[in-house]
């Protein structure tokens, strides 16, 4: 399918966020990350000045800095305006108030674009899209994968999303995916049946608990670990 940037909506977050969303230590900074649906988030661009290991892949990286740019400043206002509309579903004390959300996604995404271009010829954004993915067999520790899965559950259903987490255990030894809850602000619907296929194929998925909450109730994240007994099929 092709992807249009019309559609797509750039909303990035700042790697002090994905530490706490995924819960990573200064031990798991030192693997190498992939970042699925990294979209205009800052953790690359962030871990990569600390010297860190890390790929982000999202299909927007077809797209060069100066149309992302203007689809952030398209975009950006209907996003804050509808926080604003719907305050009261998220939690504010990391984050004080819609007007501060507003700074710091801007800040984020100010900050991947003007790593975006030397990130690309570095190779560590590239434009690959689930299920499928372009990198070897084992070739990251760790795979990310921030407001995406789960969280879109009316676009992908349960098949895509056991085929995704198949395809990161294949680039990856473990895979964390947050959040678990869908756009409505509830527990996806797919949650339970990706966990226990997962587990009747030999996985051992676990979902934990994160110190990182701005949807209300989205504090906990996946963690599926590689080296299944059989195949996942749903
Ligand atoms: C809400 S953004 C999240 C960006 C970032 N992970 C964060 O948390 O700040 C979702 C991203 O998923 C990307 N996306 C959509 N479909 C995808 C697919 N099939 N595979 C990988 N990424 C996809 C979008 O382009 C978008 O950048």
């Amino acid at each position: 399918m092709t992807l249009r940037l019309e559609n797509v909506v750039p909303w990035g977050r700042t790697m002090a966020e994905y530490v706490a969303m995924f819960d990573l230590t200064p031990q798991d900074l030192e693997l190498r990350i992939l970042d699925c649906g990294g979209g205009p988030a800052s953790f690359n661009a962030e871990l990569t000045k600390r010297g860190g290991r890390v790929v982000s892949c999202d299909p927007l990286y077809r797209f060069g800095a100066p149309e992302i740019e203007r689809r952030v400043e398209e975009t950006y206002p209907v996003m804050l305006r509808g926080v604003e509309e719907e305050k009261e579903r998220f939690v504010w004390t990391r984050i004080g108030s819609p007007a501060e959300l507003g700074e710091v996604r801007l800040r984020a995404m100010r900050c991947f674009l003007e790593d975006f271009e030397v990130g690309m010829a570095e190779e560590r954004y590239r434009a690959d899209s689930l299920p499928e993915l372009s990198f070897r067999q084992g070739e990251f520790d760790l795979a990310l994968c921030s407001h995406l899965l789960f969280l879109y559950s009316d676009q992908f259903d349960v098949d895509f999303h056991l085929g995704s987490i198949r395809e990161l255990l294949r680039v990856a030894r473990q895979v964390r995916i947050f959040p678990l809850l869908d756009l409505a602000g509830k527990e996806s619907a797919h949650l339970r049946p990706v966990t226990e296929t997962l587990e009747r194929a030999g996985y051992t998925p676990h979902v934990r608990p994160v110190p990182y909450e701005f949807q209300k109730s989205g504090d906990r994240m996946l963690v599926v670990e590689g080296a299944a007994a059989a195949p996942i099929s749903g």
